[in-house]
């Protein structure tokens, strides 16, 4: 068994054991992938304030998100088609943040339905929504979150059209994966995915299957999303599905000081700042460099998490440090999943929290609400005001 003592370390692995399709469903952006790689490098620009001879004792990371205790505030993200990553991959992440004691979130886009992690889990889960045209459908997705006990809804924001990712369409994604010359050809070299595969209890979109109709391919996520979501998506019916959940909203996607003040209108828990991990707008900023002008709008009324770009615990402190309340991980712990399973999870997990301790350490504090803007060096421009 390899060192692993990095999430890189699990990307490598993840990319050697899963099918190029999958691989490259996470590992994509839309378009020239700007917003993608920025969301990333962005965080290479601020620098740490360097502390000694602070007692480091007694540290901990332990806060929490939404009125919920969290071990550290990193949630795992709502990542469609995670159970094409792994076999049950939904259930396994669900698992792993379980055990760790931080939120899953599960996509609406998964392969595991709602019904089925709730029964492979004790503690409540996050359940992600996408509102579709078929308001009844909406309902019922929603009346399984209650159903299942989830304990928030993220509403995401940003992905009413899908943003074009070029390998996606080449690779002709769908789950179960068509099987292709060129699939079947990269399926045989990847033959440990494919028998744990094989004993998975569903290997299609466990939201939709079974619970919608009239849509021409529902193994075609770019079908599915073209033919049914709600392009008249607006903040009054936004508002509309708050009061039909009546429990915790998390609004996904606010990447604009002006949607941050329309959230806090709606009366949401907490936004996320995201842009779908530079999946939708590319040319868009890095949800790092959005945060500063967001919290300056809304952060004293309303929670702010931050979501696209984080790889390590230094991300997440940055993060926090700059005022958000949360952070978020999608990629990073699809990559241990892809390469270890539910342990691969954990592993995930467990890099990002051994990061932020000891950078805390580093940095001479100790607590999470101890984490403050002045122990960062953050660029003149990040929160800067747009034309006109
Ligand atoms: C769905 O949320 C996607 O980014 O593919």
């Amino acid at each position: 068994m390899p060192v692993i003592t990095c999430i890189e370390d699990l990307k490598q692995i993840y990319h050697r054991r899963v099918p190029r399709m999958f691989y490259d469903y996470a590992e994509s952006g839309s378009w020239t992938e700007q917003t993608f790689r920025e969301n990333s490098s962005d965080f290479d620009d601020i620098y740490l304030r360097q502390r000694v001879a602070v007692d480091m004792t007694g540290r901990s990371t332990a806060t929490q998100m939404i009125g919920q205790d969290v071990a550290m505030p990193v949630a795992l993200a709502p990542v469609g088609l995670t159970g094409m990553q792994s076999a049950d991959g939904e259930i396994k992440a669900a698992r792993a943040a379980e055990k760790f004691g931080v939120p899953f979130t599960l996509s609406t886009m998964s392969i595991n339905s709602i019904e089925e992690v709730a029964e492979a889990t004790t503690k409540p889960f996050w359940f992600q929504l996408y509102t579709m045209r078929d308001t009844d459908y909406v309902s019922r997705l929603i009346q399984r979150a209650k159903d299942a006990k989830c304990s928030a809804l993220v509403i995401t924001l940003d992905l009413q059209i899908l943003g074009q990712r070029h390998k996606d369409l080449k690779n002709g994604l769908s789950a179960p994966p068509k099987l292709t010359p060129a699939t079947i050809a990269n399926l045989m070299t990847k033959w440990s995915w494919g028998i744990e595969m094989l004993g998975a209890k569903r290997r299609n979109f466990g939201n939709i299957v079974g619970h919608v109709q009239g849509i021409s391919d529902n193994s075609d996520l770019a079908t599915w999303t073209k033919e049914s979501f709600d392009h008249s998506l607006d903040w009054a019916k936004v508002a509309k599905i708050k009061e039909e959940w009546g429990g915790p909203v998390i609004l996904k996607g606010i990447l604009d000081a002006e949607d941050a003040k329309m959230a806090l209108q709606v009366g949401a828990d907490a936004i996320i700042v995201s842009n779908h991990g530079g999946r939708q707008l590319d040319g868009a900023i890095s949800s790092i460099r959005a945060l500063p002008s967001i919290l300056d709008a809304v952060g004293d009324q309303i929670e702010v998490h931050l979501d696209s770009g984080i790889r390590s615990g230094q991300d997440v402190l940055k993060a926090l440090a700059m005022g958000a309340s949360g952070t978020y991980i999608g990629r990073a712990f699809v990559y241990g999943l892809g390469a270890m399973g539910e342990a691969g999870v954990t592993k995930a997990l467990e890099v990002i929290h051994n990061e932020l301790d000891i950078t805390m350490a580093l940095c001479g504090r100790r607590k999470i609400d101890e984490l403050t803007r002045d122990i960062l060096l953050v660029p003149e421009d990040f929160g800067g005001r747009w034309q006109g």
